[in-house]
């Protein structure tokens, strides 16, 4: 296994090109299987959770080629219909490939994906919207197999007790392309990620209308055309950075970003009383000594993105005053808390809410990664303290960040890979 090696207190500057966006390419890529042609998708980000996608769909008999951020998947060879265990329990997005298969070949067996260091992580909403669409869906050792003669259009409410869920949107509007008839989805998920499904399903034939709002009507279609599409950037990693350039007292830039897409991130950072300077594909941080403590709350788009929660944390260690971010997605999603207290933080729980008593300072210390987010967080606080910080298990941080510490690098971080 490998660690980073992080000199901490170092100034950032310059600027840094965000990757594609890994949450919209996992759903588009399985998309691509109910494609009755070549599929060629751009701004793919190399990183684990895509080329774990890729031997997914290899094993199902899928030809997959990967260079230099394209991907062109042929599904014409596909003769399996189960993504096994080893696949999915590394990386729980595979569960979007129920839909495509169950759409296009009418059988799919998808291990449950099993719990993750953020929660239980259920599918119960996937497999209502499912049934909806008449597949018929048994739970058959840790495996969820699916049957459906033909899918069927119907109304679909897809709210849990968590709000509306981002894949089960995408597994469902994915199946509903190919059903017979008319089915809307009430209560989908708004995230941009799906917008770019939606985006990239109606360039193949299907008729989508609503997406980015709680309402997606999808009337279905008989075939769907391979389609050449280049995915968005991505969200989280831009905001990854500028916590980054924030955490340090800097002025960095992230280019090839969509400001509109984090309206509620930069919204909550002006109220920390930090300030940035939006241009068209591109934000600059400005650098701050101090900032003001805030109170957030994670909540399905366009509210404050879960997926920035932890490294929002690690940005708020060092605020004047007492910070509070309370968790409405993962109400478990803390298992950075302790990381970031060995450097030094002051951070209570209280059940889904964390209290973040602002510190002078941070100081270098050995830490352990442990959640792709997480991760993230703890090399932010590490990039802020002052000393040497440790991150072990790594291999976390490799599945959703493309080429990080090279990135971190050319900004004049002071990171190095090293094996364990
Ligand atoms: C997607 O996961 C993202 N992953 C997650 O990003 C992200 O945190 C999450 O959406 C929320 O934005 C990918 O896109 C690959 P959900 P998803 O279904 O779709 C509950 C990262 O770090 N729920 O929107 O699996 C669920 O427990 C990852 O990049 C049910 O109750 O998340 C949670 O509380 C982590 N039943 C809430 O809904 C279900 O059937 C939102 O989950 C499904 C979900």
């Amino acid at each position: 296994m490998e660690k980073f090696i992080i000199e901490g207190g170092k100034k950032l500057s310059g600027r840094v090109k965000i990757s594609g966006a890994k949450n919209a390419a996992l759903p588009v890529m399985s998309a691509s299987l109910i494609c009755g042609g070549k599929t060629v998708l751009h701004n793919i980000p190399d990183v684990r959770d895509i080329r774990t996608l890729i031997k997914i769909l290899e094993y199902l008999g899928a030809s997959v080629k990967f260079e230099k951020n394209t991907v062109e998947i042929d599904p014409s060879g596909v003769c399996k219909y189960t993504a096994p265990y080893e696949f999915v329990s590394t990386m729980r997005g595979s569960v979007c490939l129920l839909g495509p298969l169950l759409a296009k070949y009418g059988k799919a067996r998808i291990s449950m994906p099993g719990g993750c260091v953020i929660g239980s992580r259920p599918i119960d909403l996937h497999i209502k919207g499912l049934k909806k669409l008449g597949v018929n869906i048994i739970n058959e050792e840790g495996y969820i197999v699916g049957r459906a003669k033909k899918l069927k259009g119907n109304t679909i409410f897809l709210g849990g007790n968590f709000g509306s869920s981002v894949l089960a949107t995408a597994n469902i509007m994915t199946a509903a392309a190919l059903a017979e008839g008319e089915t809307i989805i009430e209560f989908a998920s708004c995230e941009p990620e799906i917008v770019d499904l939606a985006m990239m399903l109606k360039k193949t034939g299907a008729k989508i209308y609503g997406e980015g709002s709680h309402r997606i009507r999808i009337e279905g279609v008989k075939r769907l055309k391979g389609v050449e599409y280049s995915i968005i950037p991505d969200r989280i990693e831009a905001g990854t950075y500028m916590l980054a350039g924030y955490a340090t007292g800097s002025s960095i830039t992230v280019e090839n970003v969509v400001p509109s897409h984090l309206f509620s991130f930069l919204d909550k950072m002006e109220e920390a009383g930090v300030s940035f300077k939006t241009g068209k594909d591109a934000l600059t941080t400005r650098k701050l000594k101090k900032w003001k403590s805030v109170d957030v709350i994670t909540l399905p788009y366009p509210g404050f993105p879960t997926d920035l929660q932890a490294q929002m944390m690690a940005f708020l260690t060092l605020s004047d005053g007492i910070s509070t971010i309370t968790e409405k997605v993962f109400p478990e999603r803390f298992i950075h808390v302790g990381e970031l207290n060995r450097l030094g933080a002051n951070i209570t729980l209280d059940g889904a809410k964390a209290i973040i008593r602002g510190v002078d300072k941070l100081k270098g210390a050995k830490t352990m990664a442990s959640d792709l987010r997480a991760s993230a967080a703890i090399v932010l606080a590490g990039l802020a303290a002052e000393g040497e910080t440790e991150v072990s298990r790594i291999y976390h941080l490799d599945r959703g960040y493309e080429k990080f510490e090279e990135k971190l690098t050319s900004l004049g971080a002071r990171i190095r890979r090293e094996k364990e």
